[in-house]
């Protein structure tokens, strides 16, 4: 079975205070998107990688990657918005979408993921919250403490029956909800995606200490 990859990749990252979007950022020897699409493009079962950029990105067409199958989509106001325009010219019955901030994701997990959810209901990578969670009132005062036992990170990649998951997203559209996650989408149709746990590794890069937190693991990798 082979699969499409759908990479949103048109948000400006502002919470990581950068002069250029934080998918351009140097990590290693290569770009964070770079690492990101080269955890696909040599798992056998990867059809096409459909990058969402901003229409006025300056930086992808500089990057050189060795392989032919990268189609571009553009990208839109939201996270969703710009996921839906990347499903639009995706051709294969399952999808794969995943970050563009998540370079350090693994080739296992996707394979684990892919190989527990082939269903309607799909699934995604998701981490089992370790820390006990406070609810912050409006003068960040401890209002709650949610029990931790039955919470999970959600993580990308996350992986769907393609049509599935855009009749979903256009179902939420309708409603005018603004989702940040694929899963919340088929959850509002009344699916149930698996929770498949993967690398807590596998962290979004959105704020500056990420990044170093990320060079880190990539360093501490090499040196297996
Ligand atoms: O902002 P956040 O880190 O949650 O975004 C997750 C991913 O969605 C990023 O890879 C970002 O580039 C992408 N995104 C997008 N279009 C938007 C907003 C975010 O493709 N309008």
């Amino acid at each position: 079975m082979l699969i499409d990859v759908v990479i949103p990749a048109a948000g400006i990252g502002k919470r990581m205070g950068a002069t250029i979007p934080k998918q351009y950022l140097m990590l290693d020897d290569a770009t964070i998107i770079e690492h990101t699409i080269n955890k696909f493009t040599t798992l056998p079962f990867v059809n096409n990688i459909v990058v969402v950029l901003d229409k006025d990105d300056a930086f992808f067409s500089k990057l050189k990657f060795n392989i032919k199958k990268i189609v571009i989509a553009q990208g839109g106001k939201e996270r969703a918005d710009s996921v839906l325009n990347g499903l639009a010219i995706t051709t294969t019955e399952f999808v794969l979408v995943h970050d563009a901030a998540r370079p350090l994701v693994n080739k296992e997990d996707i394979i684990k993921l892919v190989q527990e959810a082939s269903t309607d209901d799909g699934g995604i990578l998701a981490v089992k919250v370790a820390d006990t969670l406070k609810e912050g009132g409006a003068n960040r005062e401890i209002v709650a403490t949610r029990p931790r036992d039955n919470l999970y990170r959600a993580l990308t990649p996350q992986y769907f029956k393609r049509q599935l998951l855009i009749n979903a997203y256009q179902e939420a559209n309708k409603k005018g909800l603004i989702l940040t996650d694929d899963a919340s989408a088929m959850e509002l149709s009344g699916f149930s995606p698996k929770l498949v746990l993967g690398s807590s590794l596998n962290i979004k890069i959105t704020e500056p200490d990420d990044l170093i937190l990320a060079r880190m693991i990539i360093k501490a990798q090499g040196l297996n």
